[in-house]
């Protein structure tokens, strides 16, 4: 090791495990350093939630190996974890203060220390002026943020939040990603699970995993630079239109992002030719066609999607 960033915190090497003969993870090699936010982006059902079983030594491989903070012995590395599962249950006819202290016990620390622990936390998620509040009476961003805060109750080094902020809306989403990268700052170790591209963005570096194969691995940059196609944005908000985009030369793919198309090209001059062809036989006025950059979002559903092949000139 030559430096603290270079430390395996987390690792999987040819890991496959099938539930019921049919696999969730499909032969997953993954290596995450310390100090960084590194996100599982995947669909429902991709292998996110065994990943973060996996580490924390809920669940084993069937073949392959798995360290947690560089043990194989993740029952007893887990010390040092913290998990947030997907359907974190809070006690909500208990105070924010009540629930907090419960996570501090469980995990046996001192009273007081617990105390000075929960304090410390709850001032930081902004929790604390609501520390006698009854959790059946929080938001569901500050129940986000409670789950959070539990999970830091015994001071972990790495910290597993798996979809944390599925279902809440976006003020506190963006709050509750300052805590995080507050919390990264100050040296904790995060790994979290998304199928939300804006959080994708938020990470250091992520991986996209579908069927329990990771696709890619990288920061932002590095997976849109390894994207060779183009996008065109298409002003239409019209379902049947892509039978037809998909049939224009040098088109790969085409699908509504809200209510505009994003197309997937090869040549971006060929294909935005034949489309405005088609556009102006078929609208008046033509809708606006743009070039625009390619975002993880477009990368996603290339991913998933599985784009091949493209039209050419016909
Ligand atoms: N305990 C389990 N028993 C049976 N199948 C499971 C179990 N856990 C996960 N799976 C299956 O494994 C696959 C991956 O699931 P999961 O890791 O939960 O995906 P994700 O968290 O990305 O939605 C899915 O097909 C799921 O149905
Ligand atoms: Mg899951």
């Amino acid at each position: 090791m030559t430096s603290d960033g270079d430390e395996i915190y987390l690792s999987y090497k040819g890991v496959r495990k099938s539930f019921n003969g049919v696999p969730a993870l499909d032969g997953v090699d993954l290596e995450v350093r310390r100090s960084e936010i590194f996100g599982f982006i995947g669909p429902d059902g991709a292998g996110k939630t065994t990943l973060i079983r996996m580490a924390m030594g809920i669940t084993d491989p069937d073949s392959g190996e798995c360290t947690l903070l560089g043990m194989k012995d993740r029952r007893r590395a887990r010390i040092s974890a913290g998990y947030v599962p997907q359907l974190f249950s809070l006690y909500t006819d208990m105070t924010v203060n009540e629930n907090i202290a419960l996570f501090g016990s469980l995990y046996g620390t001192a009273k007081e220390t617990a105390l000075q622990r929960a304090e410390d936390i709850l001032k930081r998620t902004g929790l604390w002026p609501f520390r006698e509040r009854l959790v059946g009476n929080l938001s569901g961003g500050m129940k986000q943020k409670l789950a959070l805060a539990s999970g830091l109750m015994h001071t972990p080094e790495i910290l597993f939040l798996d979809e944390p902020t599925t279902g809440v809306d976006p003020v506190a989403r963006r709050e509750f990603w300052a805590i995080l990268y507050e919390l990264n700052r100050q040296g904790l170790t995060i790994i979290v699970s998304t199928p939300y591209m804006d959080e994708a963005e938020l990470c250091t570096r992520k991986m996209f995993i579908s069927n329990g194969r990771i696709l890619d691995v990288g920061t932002s940059e590095e997976l849109l630079d390894r994207y060779d196609k183009k996008i065109l944005v298409l002003e239409l908000d019209e379902r049947r239109a892509k039978d037809w985009l998909l049939k224009c030369s040098h088109v790969c793919d085409a699908n509504l992002f809200g209510s505009t198309y994003h197309i997937v090209v090869d040549d971006v001059g060929a294909a935005a030719a034949d489309i405005r062809k088609e556009l102006e036989l078929r609208y008046s006025p033509a809708p606006e066609l743009t070039e625009a950059t390619p975002s993880l979002e477009d990368l996603f559903v290339a991913f998933s999607g599985g784009v091949t092949s493209c039209r050419a000139q016909q």
